[in-house]
């Protein structure tokens, strides 16, 4: 038997009995007599305790060994003198009798403990040794107890997990597809999913009525902290309901794991924003709603004063930061700098201190009057000791710009605390989005989302203006989840295909199974699907979705520790009937 006990396990209450353990050595410290080594597993720590007067031999041994090797001990449990609180097996120590190197180790290339001086790459190319430290493995536990949870709340709703393929034909996410050639058809791919929508409508069609999976999905596109090229949804989808329903019964999901996971209670409904409204107080789809901070536009109140940059712009907004009429020059200097970096994109930042003493000071007192700035003030909902901060523009570079000065000021505040959590639904997406590079429109979520019934009539004449019963998740600014009531005729399914810009043929070619299965009677139906990497690190408290995978890739997409992607033999190329062709720009990368 190679261990009667975890390392996480013995107590007080386990004094003088004999135990084995197996582990990897943590740490060795030797002290006069003694020899302590820190013995760790999954479960915990345990200290063992050499002793050279009572084994002299053992003790020797015991020296001689290194950071990570994989023990077995045997001895007996002791009261510790020194206690350590820190830990819950502190009260103990083991005073060894006997031990096996079971394995040895390299010394590791960086030191295995929660502030590692290991940098990204290293422990990323080294990624079993990167787990071994508790904090990613703590991370690892709770996405288990989520995926857990999810399963256990969904089952108990009368939802089915049902698998769906991976090789499977485009869908139209808005990402590029990952592709894979074919030996058995050549010339032809695979792609892969970057999610199971249609099967998830099929299954519907199929009357399965409560579906879900834990599934991965593929995207290749631009990574950032919260996007991986695979990652995994809880997908989900369900038949004659309503809008109202899926929220609700998603609501549920929510609050169940909320509860089970982080012990918080949610009371009363999830608020509800239209994105129109999302977009004018939060410059943002996703709008962090942990704190105020509203957008207030003062567009008609600052115009023709004959200060140029308002006077032009297309938009003009402002924030209040409350209590903050105290900013330094170097303070508000540095905030100027932040909002014109090129990835925010301002001209500028225009600034009223409203001061304590009823009296006010702005970068623009030469154009406006003390009244004046007083009377912006107040449309700001500034109160003495605040600062409003305005920008002004093109409206939407604008919106976004004042969106990042907001989430920056609410940083600087205090205002985004990790463990307090806001959740609500962004409601009523437009259906469709103009791209002026292609000029054409796109699906904003995907072209299997209805419109609302009420907007049918705009989608010849105003596509741009038909709302969508499209609605996500968001979480302290972060996109946990979206979906839509799905169009089920495929009349309307073909009129969205021709708005889309898709020949009948195209259409017909592209997703012809699915409009064929419409005619089948296809129940009313509805989806969403959540982010589980986000919702993880949202719990876990973390930023970035990296630390919540196993063997995650790097942001050039590529996984450092088996060196993937990679060339392939030209027999595997033969084998596909493909020959390898670069173009002279990827040739030079
Ligand atoms: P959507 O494209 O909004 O919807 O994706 C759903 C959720 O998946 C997460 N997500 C990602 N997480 C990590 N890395 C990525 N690259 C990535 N891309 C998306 C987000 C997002 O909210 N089929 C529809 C759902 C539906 O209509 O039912 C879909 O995939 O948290």
């Amino acid at each position: 038997m190679y261990r009667t006990h975890t390392c996480g396990e013995l107590r007080i209450n386990h004094v003088n009995e004999t135990v084995t353990l197996s582990g990897w050595v943590q740490k060795i410290r030797n002290l006069g007599g003694m020899t302590f080594i820190d013995l760790r597993d999954r479960y915990g720590i345990t200290q063992l305790v050499f002793n050279s007067e009572t084994h002299q031999e053992l003790c020797n041994q015991a020296r001689e060994l290194g950071r990570e090797y994989v023990i077995q001990i045997e001895g007996n449990v002791a009261e510790r003198s020194n206690k350590n609180t820190k830990i819950p097996t502190g009260e103990i120590e083991i005073l060894v009798d006997q031990f096996t190197i079971l394995n040895s180790s390299e010394l590791p290339p960086f030191t295995i403990e929660d502030d590692t001086d290991g940098g990204d790459e290293l422990r990323m190319k080294y990624r079993y040794l990167d787990l071994r430290r508790n904090m990613v493995r703590k991370n690892l536990e709770l996405r288990h107890r989520m995926g857990f949870e999810v399963r256990n709340y969904l089952n108990s709703q009368n939802f089915i997990e049902t698998e769906t393929p991976v090789l499977i034909k485009s869908t139209p996410e808005g990402a590029r597809d990952f592709v894979v050639p074919s030996r058995m058809q050549p010339g032809q791919f695979y792609a892969l999913p970057q999610s199971p929508q249609v099967f998830k409508q099929l299954l519907m069609v199929a009357g399965f009525d409560r579906y879900f999976q834990i599934v991965k999905c593929f995207r290749d596109e631009d990574l950032r902290a919260d996007r991986q090229p695979e990652f995994t949804q809880i997908d989900c989808e369900m038949s004659f309901v309503d809008q109202e329903d899926i929220l609700n019964t998603f609501e549920g999901l929510a609050k169940h794991l909320f509860k089970t996971l982080r012990d918080v209670e949610i009371e009363g409904d999830f608020p509800r924003l239209s994105y129109e409204d999302a977009m004018k107080y939060y410059g943002s789809d996703k709008p962090d709603v942990r704190f105020g901070m509203k957008f207030v536009e003062l567009s008609d109140l600052v115009k023709e004063s004959g200060f140029k940059i308002f006077d032009e712009a297309e938009y003009v907004g402002g924030i209040c930061a409350e209590g903050c009429a105290g900013y330094t020059r170097k303070q508000l200097d540095k905030l100027t700098d932040f909002v014109k970096k090129p990835q925010i994109g301002a001209t500028g930042l225009i600034y009223i201190k409203y001061n304590t003493d009823g009296t006010v000071k702005s970068s623009v007192d030469k154009f406006f009057s003390s009244e004046k700035l007083l009377e912006i003030c107040g449309s700001a909902n500034a109160k003495p000791g605040d600062l409003v901060l305005i920008l002004a523009g093109v409206r939407k570079k604008t919106l976004t710009a004042l969106c990042e000065l907001r989430l920056e000021m609410g940083e600087q505040l205090g205002l985004r605390d990790k463990n307090k959590f806001s959740p609500l639904w962004v409601v009523d997406f437009p259906l469709l989005e103009w791209d002026e590079d292609a000029q054409r429109f796109f699906a904003m979520h995907h072209p299997f989302t209805s419109p609302k019934k009420e907007d049918i009539h705009l989608l010849d004449e105003a596509p741009g203006k038909v709302r969508a019963n499209a609605y996500d998740l968001v979480i302290n600014g972060v996109e946990i989840g979206g979906g839509s009531i799905r169009i089920f005729n495929d009349e309307l399914q073909q009129k969205m295909f021709s708005v889309l810009g898709f020949s009948p043929e195209e259409a017909e070619e592209q997703f012809g199974f699915l409009m064929n299965a419409f005619k089948y009677g296809a129940p009313p139906h509805g989806g969403v699907a959540f982010g589980f990497d986000r919702w993880v690190s949202l719990f876990a408290g973390i930023d970035s979705i990296r630390d919540v995978i196993a063997f995650p890739k790097n942001n050039a997409g590529r996984d450092v520790m088996i060196d993937s992607p990679s060339q392939v033999s030209s027999e595997q190329l033969e084998e596909l009937n493909l020959a390898l062709k670069l173009k002279e720009a990827a040739l030079n990368k």
